[in-house]
C-alpha cells in the first residue's frame, strides 16, 4: 500500500506542477499580449503622428502657396495694408501661429503673432530668417524650419519678368524667356501644439484600442487555459486525495480528448490497483487467520495430547478406586460424579483432538444427499419446535472421500448453531450442489487447489454475527453463549474436520439478517456436472 501510495503522490505532484506550468503559460501569454498591443500602438502612434505632422506640413505649405501668390502685388507695391489683409486670412488659421511678409532686402513688411487669447502682437525679424531668404534666392524654392514650439514654413513671393536673351539674337529657338524675380518672402510658422493635441488624441485612442486587445486576450487565454488546467488540476486534486487514501473517488471523463483520455487510464488504473489491493488484502487476511489456526492448533494439539494421557491415568486409576469401593456407597456417588466429569472432559478432549486434525477417522465414499437424508429426523429434533428445517439437495448424487460420523458431527454443528441463533425460531436451509473452482479465482491461489468440490449450504434465518464475533468463531473455546450453554468447540470441530477432508469452509453473515455456512468437500474427477464459482 505505501508503494501505491507513494506512486500516486508523484502522479499527484506532476499534476501540481503542471498546474503551475499552467500558469506559466498565461503569463507568457499575457506577457506576449501585452508586448504585441503595445508595440502595435507605439508604432501606430508614431505612424499616425508622423501623417498628423506630414499634413500640417503640406497645409502650410499650402497656405504659404497663397500667401505668397496673394500678396505679389503688396510686396511689390509694399502696401503693408493689403498684405496685413491677406496674412490676417491665414493666421485665421487654427494650425497658425506667425505670419511674416518681408521684402526681399530683408525689411518685414508684416510681422504678427497670435497669443493664447488670439490677440495679435508684432514679432521682429530673426538672424534665422535672413539666413534662409539667402537660401530662397538661390532656390526659388520652399525652405522648412523646425523648432521646438513650430515648424516654419518659407516661400518666396515672385514675379514673371520677360527678357530677351542674348543667345535669341544668335538663334531662333527661344526668342524670349519668362523669368522668375523674387521680390519678398513669406513665413509661417505652424503651431506644434496642434499636432501635440492630435498626436494625444491618436495615442489616447490606441491606448484604448491595445487595452481592451489586451482585457479581451487575457479573457480568451484565461477561459481556453481553464478549459485545460481545470480537468488537469481536477485530476491532481483527486490523485492528490487517492494518495492520502482519503477517497476513491473517480475521475469525471469530460471529454474525450488526452485529458479525458488520461482521466480514463487514470481511473482504470486506480480500479486495477483497488481490485489488487483488496486481493491482497484479502490474501493477507486469510494467511494471518491460517496461521493463528495453525498455531492455535498446534497448542491445542500439545494440550489434548498431555491431557489424553492424564485422562487414561485418572480413569484407569477411577475404575480401580470403584472396583474397591462396591459397598461403600456414599464414597461410589463421589467417584459416579467424578466419571461423570471424566466424560466430560473426554468430550472436551476429543474435540481439541478434532480441531486439530490428530483424529483422522476412516475415510470411505459418502453420497452426501444420502447423508444429510439419513440424519434429518436427528437434526429436527435437534432444531426443535420452532426451528424449521429445509432441504434443498441437488439431484446428482455427490460422493466424497469421508468419514461419514464426522459428515453427521459437522451437520449437527451448524444445525446446532442455527438453532441457537434463532431463539424465536426461524428456518434453516440445507442445500448441496456441487462446484468448480476455477484457475486463478482469488481463494484458489493461496489455500484452495482449483478443482470440483461438493458444496453443503446451511443457512439460517437468526441473529447473525458482528465483526468482532466473526473474527474468532474457529477459534477453540470462542463462545458468545453462557457459561455451561456452550463450550466454544462447535466450529471448531467443524474447522478440523473439513481441513482433514482437504476441504474448505466459508461464511457469510449479516447482523439481524442470518448467516450462511458453506462447506466445501473435495470431489473425485468427474463425478459432477460442475458450476463455476463466481459464476453462479
Ligand atoms: N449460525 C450462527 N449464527 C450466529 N452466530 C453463530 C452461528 N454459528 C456460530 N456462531 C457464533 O460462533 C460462536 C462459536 O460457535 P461454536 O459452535 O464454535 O461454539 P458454541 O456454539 O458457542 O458452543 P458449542 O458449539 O461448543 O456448544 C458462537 O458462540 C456464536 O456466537
Ligand atoms: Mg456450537
Amino acid at each position: 500500500m505505501w508503494f501505491n501510495k507513494r506512486f500516486l503522490n508523484k502522479i499527484s505532484l506532476l499534476l501540481v506542477a503542471r498546474q503551475s506550468f499552467g500558469t506559466r503559460i498565461f503569463r507568457a501569454f499575457v506577457s506576449f499580449i501585452v508586448l504585441v498591443s503595445s508595440a502595435f500602438t507605439f508604432f501606430s502612434v508614431y505612424s499616425q503622428s508622423r501623417e498628423v505632422e506630414q499634413n500640417l506640413l503640406r497645409k502650410g505649405e499650402l497656405l504659404a502657396k497663397l500667401l505668397a501668390s496673394s500678396s505679389r502685388t503688396g510686396v511689390f507695391a509694399e502696401n503693408r495694408d493689403s498684405l496685413r489683409d491677406a496674412a490676417d486670412g491665414v493666421l485665421a488659421q487654427e494650425e497658425v501661429r506667425a505670419v511674416e511678409i518681408c521684402s526681399v532686402d530683408n525689411r518685414q513688411l508684416i510681422g504678427e503673432q497670435k497669443t493664447l487669447s488670439q490677440e495679435k502682437i508684432p514679432i521682429a525679424l530673426t538672424q534665422e530668417d535672413k539666413e534662409i531668404a539667402a537660401k530662397l534666392h538661390d532656390s526659388l524654392s520652399w525652405e522648412v524650419t523646425n523648432d521646438k514650439n513650430t515648424i516654419n514654413v518659407y516661400k518666396p513671393v515672385t514675379i514673371e519678368t520677360v527678357s530677351s536673351m542674348g543667345e535669341a539674337l544668335y538663334f531662333d529657338v527661344v526668342k524670349n524667356k519668362k523669368l522668375e524675380q523674387i521680390i519678398g518672402y513669406v513665413k509661417i510658422s505652424l503651431d506644434r501644439k496642434v499636432i501635440r493635441k492630435e498626436v494625444r488624441g491618436v495615442f489616447l485612442k490606441n491606448l484604448l484600442i491595445g487595452v481592451i486587445f489586451v482585457f479581451l486576450g487575457i479573457i480568451v487565454i484565461y477561459t481556453i487555459l481553464r478549459r485545460v488546467t481545470k480537468p488537469l488540476t481536477r485530476l491532481a486534486e483527486t490523485v492528490r486525495l487517492l494518495g492520502k487514501g482519503t477517497s476513491s473517488e473517480k475521475i469525471p471523463v469530460e471529454s474525450q480528448d488526452e485529458i479525458g483520455k488520461l482521466a480514463e487510464a487514470f481511473n482504470a488504473m486506480t480500479e486495477d490497483m483497488r481490485k489488487r489491493e483488496e486481493e491482497k488484502l484479502l490474501i493477507e487476511e486469510k494467511l494471518r487467520r491460517a496461521e493463528k489456526m495453525e498455531a492455535v492448533g498446534r497448542l491445542a494439539r500439545g494440550i489434548a495430547h498431555d491431557f489424553n494421557n492424564i485422562l487414561t491415568t485418572v480413569e484407569g486409576s477411577l475404575f480401580i478406586m470403584k472396583k474397591k469401593l462396591t459397598d461403600n456407597l456414599p464414597l461410589m456417588q463421589y467417584t459416579e460424579q467424578m466419571q461423570k466429569s471424566l466424560s466430560k472432559m473426554r468430550g472436551l478432549v476429543h474435540g481439541l483432538l478434532t480441531f486439530s486434525r490428530t483424529q483422522i477417522g476412516h475415510l470411505s465414499p459418502v453420497d452426501i444427499n444420502k447423508a444429510i437424508k439419513k440424519l434429518m429426523p436427528m437434526l429436527k429434533s435437534l432444531a426443535g419446535d420452532t426451528v424449521e428445517v429445509k432441504i434443498l439437495l441437488c439431484d446428482e448424487p455427490s460422493v466424497v472421500l469421508a468419514d461419514p460420523l464426522q459428515i453427521d458431527q459437522v451437520l449437527m454443528n451448524l444445525c446446532t448453531n442455527a438453532r441457537d441463533a434463532m431463539p424465536e425460531g426461524g428456518v434453516v436451509t440445507i442445500k448441496t450442489d456441487a462446484v468448480s473452482i476455477a484457475e486463478g479465482h482469488p481463494v484458489s491461489s493461496l489455500f484452495i487447489r482449483p478443482g470440483a468440490y461438493a458444496r453443503i449450504s446451511v443457512s439460517d434465518t437468526g441473529t447473525g454475527m458482528d465483526e468482532k464475533t466473526r473474527e474468532k468463531i474457529f477459534e477453540p473455546f470462542f463462545t458468545t453463549k453462557e457459561p455451561g450453554k456452550g463450550t466454544g468447540l462447535g466450529l471448531s470441530i467443524v474447522f478440523g474436520i473439513v481441513e482433514q477432508h482437504k476441504g474448505f469452509i466459508d461464511f457469510t453473515t449479516e447482523t439481524g439478517r442470518g448467516t450462511e455456512f458453506l462447506i466445501y468437500f473435495p470431489l473425485p474427477l468427474n463425478n459432477h456436472e460442475k458450476q463455476v464459482v463466481g459464476t453462479e
